[in-house]
This record gives structure tokens, sequence and C-alpha cells, in this order.
């Protein structure tokens, strides 16, 4: 553990691929989450990979649920070996409850408990409303939007209806200026970040807290690299933001590490801006924005 002073806008170390920390200073206590247990969707990979890291550096032990099982298998192996904590791989596809239903089944088989759901989920990619198909909506729609209410609600039935829990979910600031090239996206985590004030009303009796993150643009992630400038003059677009800077996974792993422990204990219902201020100063023009997208093949 370092004893050098951190700075209050310091960003903390980080790595851009999906790999665990090289260097890790502890802020809260290193046993906040001990004996937790952590369901995370789309943990295998980038903002959610890190989080399942500093979690598990606290104590939880995870699961990490996406479609790709070949990908959680490395990540898997990689955060336990790193953390000396168990993570357990599943697939599930979030937009099919059957399959979600399967993975909660078998993570409360291995581990008995699930305290901490993470909705980190999600599909994103650049077009304009006028060329994005039926599907192409509706596919976003249903990955971000429905696919955080299913995974809550079986997380719901199966575990905290009668043992409590804490819900954080990963919604963006893109519907604060309704982001141009983003209707899809901008409505599901709309549609989530109502969802979470919903859920806390009516779970809260059963000492289910249910809260939101937006993060800014985060570095080493799929969501920049899909969704960034990829033109020279791209960059030059951070220095608008109030902290100058872009954000890292560490950054939004930490406000999710400080909503699920007993820290936020009285917290319920909200939204957490981790971005540096950017929603408040970035440029949304529609027309600059069209020479982005035609830099971005359809992924
Ligand atoms: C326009 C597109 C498109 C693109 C897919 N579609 N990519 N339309 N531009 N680039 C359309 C397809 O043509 C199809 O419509 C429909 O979307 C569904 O596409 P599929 O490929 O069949 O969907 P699926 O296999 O389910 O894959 C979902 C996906 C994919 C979202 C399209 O990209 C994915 O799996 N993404 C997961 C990883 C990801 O996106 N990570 C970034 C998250 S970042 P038609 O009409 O042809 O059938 C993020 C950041 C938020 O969320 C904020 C950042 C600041
Ligand atoms: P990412 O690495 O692509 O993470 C998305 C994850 O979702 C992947 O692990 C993917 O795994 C999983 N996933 C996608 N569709 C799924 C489905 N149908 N069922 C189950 N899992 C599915 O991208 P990221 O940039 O780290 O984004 C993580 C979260 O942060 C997202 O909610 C995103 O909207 C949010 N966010 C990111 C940024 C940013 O700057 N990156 C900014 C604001 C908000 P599989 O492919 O294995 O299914």
């Amino acid at each position: 553990m370092s004893s050098q002073p951190v700075l209050a806008c310091q960003a903390p170390p980080d790595v851009e691929t999906d790999d665990c920390l090289q260097e890790y200073t502890y802020l809260f206590s290193p046993d906040i989450l001990k004996g937790q247990v952590a369901f995370i969707t789309g943990g295998g990979s980038g903002i959610g990979f890190r989080i399942a890291e500093v979690l598990m550096r606290h104590g939880c032990r995870t699961v990490i649920a996406s479609r790709n099982l070949q990908r959680l298998t490395e990540a898997a192996k990689k955060l336990s070996a790193a953390t000396g904590q168990r993570c357990l791989p599943l697939v599930l596809d979030v937009r099919q409850p059957q399959t979600i239903v399967a993975a909660v089944d078998e993570a409360l088989k291995e581990f008995g408990k699930i305290n901490i759901l993470v909705n980190n989920a999600a599909g994103n990619f650049l077009c304009p409303a006028s060329s994005l198909s039926f599907n192409a909506y509706k596919t976003v729609m249903d990955i971000d939007a429905l696919g955080t209410f299913n995974v809550s609600k079986v997380l719901y039935e199966k575990s905290f209806r009668d043992h409590g829990g804490a819900i954080v979910n990963i919604s963006a600031t893109l519907h604060y200026k309704g982001q141009a090239l983003q209707v899809h996206a901008g409505s599901a985590k709309a549609a989530i970040d109502a969802m979470a004030k919903h859920l806390a009303v009516e779970w809260g009796p059963n000492r289910i807290r249910v809260n939101n993150i937006a993060p800014g643009p985060i570095s080493g992630t799929e969501g920049v690299r899909r969704l960034a400038d990829p033109r020279p003059s791209g960059n030059s677009i951070f220095q608008l933001i109030p902290l100058q800077r872009m954000g890292n996974k560490t950054e939004i792993a930490h406000g999710v590490l400080y909503l699920v422990s007993p820290l936020a204990s009285y917290v319920t219902g909200t939204t957490l801006v981790v971005d540096g201020g950017a929603w408040l100063t970035s440029p949304n023009g529609f027309s600059s924005l069209l020479g982005t997208a035609s830099h971005s093949a359809k992924l």
C-alpha cells in the first residue's frame, strides 16, 4: 500500500487493456465488502472487468456474466489471480430471461447468496436516427433497458426480496442533452435512470438500494473505441471537459464501490455522474458528429 497523499481530482492508475491493475492504493477499507457476492453483467471486459476487480480487491466474490464464455473465462482467471478472490464466469444474454434464471441459479448454488448486482451490459454504436433501422433501435433498448430490468427482476425474486441487496446500473449522460447519433442508447439509459427510481421506491422496504452511475468518456473501453472521434483533432475535445481529461475505469469502479458499500447506506434512487463535469460543457453538434459517424464502420 502506498503512503503518498492522493489529490482529490488525481486519476488513480489504470491499464488500457482488459487486465488487472499493476498497482492499487486502498482508499476504502480493504475489507469493506468482505463476505459479499456480486453479480456483474458484462464483467468480462472494459468497465465491468475493472468493477469486478475493485470489488474483489475489497473482499467480494464475483460472478461475471455475458454472452462470450471464452472471454469471461480468461477474465475470471486474471481477476482471481490478481485478487485472491473467487470469480465465476457464466453465460447469459440479458435479453433472454431463461438464460438469466439459469445463471443466477448456478451462482446461488456455487456461492449460496448474492448481495450486489451491477447492471453493466450494454450495446452501442453511432448512428443518426434517420439511418437507424427499427431493429437497431430495438436491439439497444433490449440489451440496455430491458436487460437491466430482466436481471434486476430475477435477482429480486431469487435473492434480494428476502435478503436485501444493492443494485447499481451503469447509465450514461447521453440523454441529458439529447446527444446526436445516440437516440437508441440515450433512450435506453433514460429508461434505466427512471427504472432505478421506481425500483428504489418499490423495493426499499425489502432493504434493497437501487442507484445508477453515469460515466463520461472512459479510456481503455469499447465505448470510447466505438464513439470517440478518431481524427487527430478529436483529442482536443477533452480540453473542453472541466477536469481536462477522460476518466478511467478505476474511477467508475470506485463509484460503484461507494454505492454498494455501507458508506452509501442511506443512498437510493439516485444517479452519480462520474464524468469530470463533461456533460455540462461538451459540444453536441449534429453536423460535426456526422463526420465522426463516417469514421465508425458498422461494427
Ligand atoms: C447502425 C447497426 C450497427 C451500426 C448493428 N446495427 N451495428 N446499425 N450502425 N454500427 C444494427 C444491425 O444492422 C441490426 O439491425 C441491429 O442493429 C442488430 O444488430 P446485430 O448485429 O444483429 O445485434 P447483436 O448481435 O445482438 O449485437 C448487438 C450490438 C453489438 C449492440 C449491435 O454491437 C454488440 O454486441 N455490442 C456489445 C458491445 C458494445 O456495444 N460495447 C459498447 C458499449 S458502450 P437490422 O435492421 O440490420 O436487423 C456504451 C457507451 C455509452 O454503451 C456512452 C458513451 C459515452
Ligand atoms: P464493453 O466492454 O463492450 O462492455 C459491454 C459488456 O456488455 C460486454 O462485456 C458484453 O459482453 C456485454 N454484453 C453486451 N450485450 C450483452 C447481452 N445481450 N447480454 C449479456 N451481456 C452483454 O463496453 P464498456 O465501454 O466497458 O461499457 C460498459 C458500460 O459502461 C455500458 O453500460 C456502457 O453503456 C457504459 N458506459 C460506457 C462509457 C465509456 O466511455 N466506455 C460511457 C458511458 C457509459 P459479451 O460480448 O460477452 O456479451
